[in-house]
């Protein structure tokens, strides 16, 4: 079976890695298009071997399309996707435009890949890069243990907010180091050598929407209403690699042993937790151009009797964004969507 994939943003970081996910991992192309805005439209990208012309979205006619990964922002989603969907493709849709509605799943891999069939409108969710290396290491313990409450700390890298971002973290840092002004523009405030409690815009109730996302988003995935989430997001100068420091209180006691075995069997998780320098998982030093989600300093909350502590770090751009969609069209694939015959 030969699909044609559209990707949506297929100049962007998210969209580069998706075409580079589905070259590595061979998913079954047909035709792959590469589309992005007029302004890049006529440039190439790369799939596999193969360099592909990017193609004006506004102009392209989505007939024929079988699969479409977005990753172009909002807007662009909220526009194109129920379009492409209308002409018969499966949307994956990276944005939050649809997250919240009831219609529109929002699928983690490994976690609620039964959800993709549900989808009357034709477009599946791809969560939040924050939420989503959150839910391999939740779900098993919530399956077991009960989760009642998550208190969470991100520390999100630049590439999350794409191209132009890691651009500007990479001009600050040179422009500091030779003494000059670093000019934000993209960020609100100095990214080099700072951090920043603010990532989206702010909430009427004092949280900013992406900590918004990890409530909402967790408690859709988790199929759960009344697990509570308490986060706070911060963007930090990494380039690639969100990292977390969470707390859960769950309902039955579970022991740091527990926790550690439990995630040993976790599919996508990888535990890395030694008592030692170097023996838990940071951004450069694991997660970075890495499929799994890591999980290290797995210890027991002591100011709590059914508290543990755990210290989550993943590839924002790969698990958190591109390589959830590629597997959602994996499991659209073994599912068994009927690819469109070829129009001649
Ligand atoms: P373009 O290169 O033409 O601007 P990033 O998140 O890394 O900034 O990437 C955003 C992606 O979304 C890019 O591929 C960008 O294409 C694409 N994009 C942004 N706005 C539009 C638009 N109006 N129509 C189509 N693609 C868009």
């Amino acid at each position: 079976k030969q699909y044609k994939v559209a990707v949506v943003g297929a100049t962007g970081a998210v969209g580069e890695t998706m075409l580079s996910i589905l070259a590595e991992r061979d998913f079954p192309v047909g035709e792959l298009v590469a589309l992005a805005s007029e302004r890049s439209a006529g440039g190439k990208v790369e799939f596999g071997d193969e360099e592909l012309v990017v193609q004006d979205l506004a102009t392209f006619d989505p007939s024929g399309v079988d699969i479409a990964l977005f990753s172009a922002g909002g807007s662009v989603s909220k526009e194109y996707a129920p379009k492409f969907a209308a002409a018969g493709a499966v949307v994956i849709d990276n944005s939050s435009t649809f997250r919240y509605d009831d219609d529109v799943p929002l699928v983690v891999s490994e976690v609620n890949p039964e959800q993709v069939r549900n989808r009357p409108r034709g477009i599946i969710a791809n969560p939040n890069c924050s939420t989503m290396q959150l839910m391999p290491v939740l779900a098993p313990i919530h399956k077991l243990y009960g989760i009642e409450r998550v208190n969470v700390a991100t520390y999100q890298s630049v590439s999350g907010g794409g191209r132009s971002a890691m651009e500007e973290l990479g001009r600050q840092t040179a422009a500091l180091l030779s003494f000059q002004d670093p000019q934000p523009s993209k960020f609100p405030v100095q990214i080099a050598f700072n951090l920043i409690p603010h990532i989206d815009e702010f909430q009427p109730n004092g949280y900013t929407k992406e900590e918004m996302k990890l409530v909402w988003e967790t408690q859709k995935i988790l199929g759960d209403a009344s697990i509570q989430v308490n986060p706070t997001a911060v963007r930090v100068p990494v380039f690639f690699g969100h990292s977390e420091a969470v707390n859960i209180e769950t309902k039955k006691k579970i022991t740091a042993d527990e926790a550690r075995a439990l995630l040993r069997e976790a599919p996508g998780v990888e535990v890395v937790d030694e008592h030692k320098a170097g023996g838990y998982p940071t951004p450069v030093t694991h997660a970075s151009g890495k499929d799994p989600v890591f999980v290290g300093r797995i210890r027991e909350d002591f100011s709590h009797p059914r508290g543990l502590n755990l210290w989550v770090v993943a590839d924002n751009i790969r698990k958190g964004a591109a390589l959830n969609a590629v597997q959602i069209a994996e499991l659209l694939v073994a599912e068994g969507l009927p690819p469109k015959p070829a129009r001649s």
